[in-house]
């Protein structure tokens, strides 16, 4: 494979000034994330650390191989939203690794509101158990939550993805092999006991975890009848006599390294077999990613130069590079593990969308994982273009992009706008994980573009009536529509909704692909299976 020859001037005044602009954009990133790991208010963690407990991330380091990195997932959910009374959605979860096996960790943080659920902490652990399923990894809750989030209930309770999905998944999950384990840790309430009692084997805590399926207060109400928490559904009760957990642990050290144990025991697995090389650093550093990442959505540039600080020895077999040159298709290694990789490189046409999706082709029957870098516009509008049958090509790769059976990966590198979003891979596409860099927007299309149809639209309406928008109106509209999706486009609008898997810093994509790759590997890919594409 040829190395990549990189074009860019890594001394010229433009390359100094985006890497100035990214630098303010990931410092601001890393505060946010700073602050979202200091957890809730200093009080609830001081009266959680007094009771004798570890922090949910303090417990996840516990579990995971030592010096193994985890993947933490959506780090930002819930940000900007509540008050920011809900640092990480109050839950963990992520990718990590137990005894060599990659596992899904749902942790849940019982000094954001008792661990309660709310509509995003939902979000998160259906995500992840999606996560579990798509990639056939184990799962590992560890419980201490007080279930629904009561103040919200409507929102949390009763939907097809709402709470009560947890459980259908545990069932779904164990039905395909996917061990469940579950160490309760702290309370385990009404819904919330499910978690502990649908896993393949439980483990809690003396004199902390407790499992009921209405507590005290609630007993109390309903019967009369007045019992301790430990009493009611303490681990010496379910240990001993309901046997619904399985191991009693002393403390949470003690929990973690029983999980750890359960993990020497589980059904060993086949794996998908890639053709795996020596892992190596690209040629072109990854840090000049941050002069090249967009900052200004409207300057072009060209993808090759990220696909080089991305892939190892910046080595790209290049597809099709001489046709349809507004995405870059082609193949590379992501520390070791061979990627095809499309890229925007502009707007997309018809041709550019019969190339991207011969490209799937290959991939899917050759079996090797893809990424998808988006920054994109959308699809090329215009009569000529309608006339030579743009929706028609178009469906093409959207079919492509949807009935692949190969491990999909989607980073938003820089715009993500209109049906290009969903060519391209984007959430409703199920990549396996989705990640924004922080400069990146996302939105049906631009503001600018928005602003001017709602305003012809507005401008038509009157005319109808007889009147004309004037200009101070027209302005007020337009600076509003520009300032709603300026705000509703960022990054961090996305993730805190759980539209993504997290904001990532640029260097760190191979890494996080790399191991994305590594997790699909715990389960086959399938055969390719196509539909009808309208040829
Ligand atoms: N819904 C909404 N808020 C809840 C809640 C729930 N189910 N459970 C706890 N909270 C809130 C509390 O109001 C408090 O909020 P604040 O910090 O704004 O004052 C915060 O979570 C911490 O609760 P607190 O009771 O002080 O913490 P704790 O660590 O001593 O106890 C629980 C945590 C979860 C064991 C305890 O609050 C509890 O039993 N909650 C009720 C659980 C329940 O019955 N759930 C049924 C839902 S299906």
């Amino acid at each position: 494979m040829y190395r990549i020859e990189s074009q860019l001037n890594i001394h010229s005044p433009e390359f100094l000034a985006n890497r100035e602009a990214f630098l303010g954009i990931l410092n601001e990133y890393r505060d946010r994330l700073k602050l979202v790991r200091l957890g809730a208010s200093p009080l609830a963690i001081q009266k959680h650390v007094e009771r004798g407990k570890l922090l949910a991330r303090e417990r996840i380091d516990m579990l995971v191989d030592p010096n193994t990195p985890f993947l933490e997932l959506s780090a930002l959910a819930a940000y900007g939203m509540y008050e920011n009374q809900f640092p990480s959605a109050g839950i963990i979860t992520g990718i990590g690794v137990i005894h060599g096996r990659e596992t899904v960790i749902i942790a849940n943080d019982a000094t954001v509101k008792g661990g309660t659920y709310m509509q995003e902490t939902i979000k998160k652990h259906v995500r992840a158990q999606e996560i579990a399923l798509e990639n056939h990894m184990p799962c590992v809750y560890m419980v201490d939550s007080g279930g629904v989030f009561l103040h919200d209930q409507a929102n949390v309770f009763p939907d097809k993805y709402d709470f009560g999905r947890f459980f259908f998944n545990q069932a779904r999950l164990s039905a395909e092999r996917i061990p469940q384990i579950a160490i309760v840790m702290g309370s385990c309430t009404a819904g919330g006991a499910y978690v502990p009692a649908m896993s393949d084997e439980t483990i809690i805590v003396k004199n902390q975890g407790t499992i009921f399926i209405g507590g005290p207060p609630l007993v109390k109400a309903a019967t009369g009848e007045e019992v301790s928490a430990e009493e009611l559904g303490g681990a010496d009760v379910h240990t001993t006599i309901s046997g619904v957990a399985d191991h009693y642990a002393e403390n949470d050290q003690h929990a973690i390294q029983i999980c750890r144990n359960i993990f020497q025991n589980l059904e060993a697995k086949n794996r998908q077999i890639l053709d795996i090389q020596i892992p190596e650093e690209p040629y072109y550093d990854p840090k000049e990613l941050y002069g090249i990442a967009p900052v200004d959505l409207r300057k072009p540039m060209d993808a090759r130069e990220i696909i080089a600080r991305m892939v190892d020895g910046s080595r790209f077999q290049e597809f099709k590079a001489r046709y349809a040159p507004t995405i870059i298709t082609g193949f590379a290694h992501i520390m070791g593990f061979p990627v095809g990789i499309i890229a925007n490189n502009g707007v997309i046409f018809s041709e550019t969308s019969l190339k991207g999706a011969h490209f799937i082709e290959l991939c899917s029957f050759r079996k090797i994982p893809i990424l998808f870098l988006q920054n994109v516009t959308g699809f090329m509008v215009g009569k000529e273009y309608e006339r030579r049958g743009i929706a028609r090509d178009g469906a093409k790769l959207v079919h492509a992009t949807a009935n692949t059976r190969v491990p999909k990966f989607t980073v938003v590198f820089g715009g993500s706008f209109g049906a290009g979003n969903y060519a391209m891979a984007g959430r409703a596409y199920e990549p396996r994980l989705l990640f924004m860099w922080p400069n990146a927007k996302i939105s049906v299309m631009g503001g600018e573009q928005a602003a001017s149809v709602l305003i012809q639209v507005k401008e038509d309406q009157l005319r109808l009536q007889g009147k004309v928008f004037d200009a101070v109106e027209r302005e007020t509209m337009r600076s509003s529509i520009l300032a709603k999706y300026e705000a509703e486009g960022s990054a961090y609008f996305s993730t805190a909704r759980l539209w993504d898997d997290g904001i990532i810093d640029p260097t760190d994509t191979r890494k996080l692909i790399a191991m994305g790759i590594a997790m699909s590997l715990n389960h086959n890919y399938p055969d390719p299976q196509f539909g009808v594409m309208r040829m």
